[in-house]
């Protein structure tokens, strides 16, 4: 392991947190390689007592990003969970990496950035664009899949009421775990650079939302009701439910995206990159069980 200093952005959030444990537990990064950024040092404060430096910084303040981001050599952008003004916040913080002498910037971006219908794919394709017109020598451009975790955080309702309303239609999925998805960012900063490069991080199989349904049942024992709607039926249905309709908007886009294929895809990148094979997601319903069941109506 080299003595390069590695920064991690958003690292008191659920992947950044994950991040920074396969830093220092799974490939021996020392704590004093390690600097972690956020707004409110206080969060970090039990890294901070194992000796990582912890910096406050916010993208949308550009002057704090520079200090924050000196002495780095590999860092890793984690994008806000916020859309609408995280463009610019992104573009905030890659002009700070690109002043601050970064030699290797990685991004969290989502599949088919360039292309995908979903609502916020333009800020991802935004912020690749400013990384590959970037001064810093070396990028990589990691298109995370959608994690499996989306399943109890944002889809619950797929778990509480036994129907899943979907537009996706036979679009293929290749999901996978936070877990393993943090493992491949912290992999990403510590392997050598390589110019820049944009890998698709695709979970082991690439599954249509009736797939997972079907596994879902075979790990809960529950009886899951796919409900095949148009675009414009989904978004009926969202509707009449009164979610608000920035939310509405992201089911239906994603959808969308989910039916083009824009998250097809096979796990070759991810296994060369981390040299492990992503978990599947009857592996990842088992390991959660007593937690998803508890979702179970
Ligand atoms: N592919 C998928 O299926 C999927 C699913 C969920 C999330 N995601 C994406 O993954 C990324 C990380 O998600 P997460 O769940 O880890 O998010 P999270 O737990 O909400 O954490 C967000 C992080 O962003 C940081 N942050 C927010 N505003 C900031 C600002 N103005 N300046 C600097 N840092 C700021 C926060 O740091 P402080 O508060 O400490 O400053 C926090 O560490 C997000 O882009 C999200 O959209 C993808």
């Amino acid at each position: 392991m080299s003595d390069r200093k590695i920064l991690v952005t958003g690292a008191s959030g659920k992947l950044g947190a994950q991040v920074v444990e396969s830093l220092l537990k799974d490939l021996g990064v020392k704590p004093s390689q390690l600097i972690v950024t956020t707004r409110n040092a206080e969060r970090l404060q039990t890294l901070a007592a194992q000796g990582v430096e912890v910096r406050e910084a916010d993208f949308f303040s550009a002057a704090s990003l520079e200090n924050a981001f000196q002495g780095a050599d590999s860092m890793l952008l984690i994008s806000m969970d916020a859309t609408g003004p995280r463009t610019q916040a992104h573009l905030n913080a890659v002009a700070a990496a690109e002043k601050a002498g970064v030699d290797h910037i990685v991004y969290t971006s989502m599949g088919a950035a360039q292309s995908s219908p979903v609502v916020f794919a333009h800020e991802h394709a935004a912020t690749e664009n400013a990384i590959n017109q970037s001064a810093i020598a070396n990028a990589t451009i990691l298109r995370n899949n959608w994690y499996f975790e989306n399943l109890p955080e944002y889809f619950a309702s797929v778990l509480q009421t036994g129907h899943w309303l979907s537009s996706a239609g036979e679009g293929r999925v290749a999901q996978l775990s936070r877990k393993d998805l943090a493992f491949a960012a912290a992999s990403a900063l510590v392997k050598p650079a390589q110019g820049k490069v944009t890998l698709a991080m695709n979970g082991p199989q690439s599954l249509t939302h009736a797939d997972m349904a079907k596994l879902i049942d075979k790990v809960l024992g529950t009886s899951t009701t796919m409900v095949h709607l148009t675009d414009e039926d989904y978004q009926a249905q969202l509707e009449s439910f009164g979610l608000p309709a920035p939310i509405v908007d992201l089911c239906v886009t994603m959808d969308q995206h989910n039916r083009a294929q824009c998250s097809d895809g096979t796990s070759e990148a991810f296994e060369t990159l981390t040299g492990k094979q992503p978990q599947p997601f009857e592996a990842w319903l088992q390991e959660h069980k007593a937690d998803l069941i508890k979702l179970v109506a």
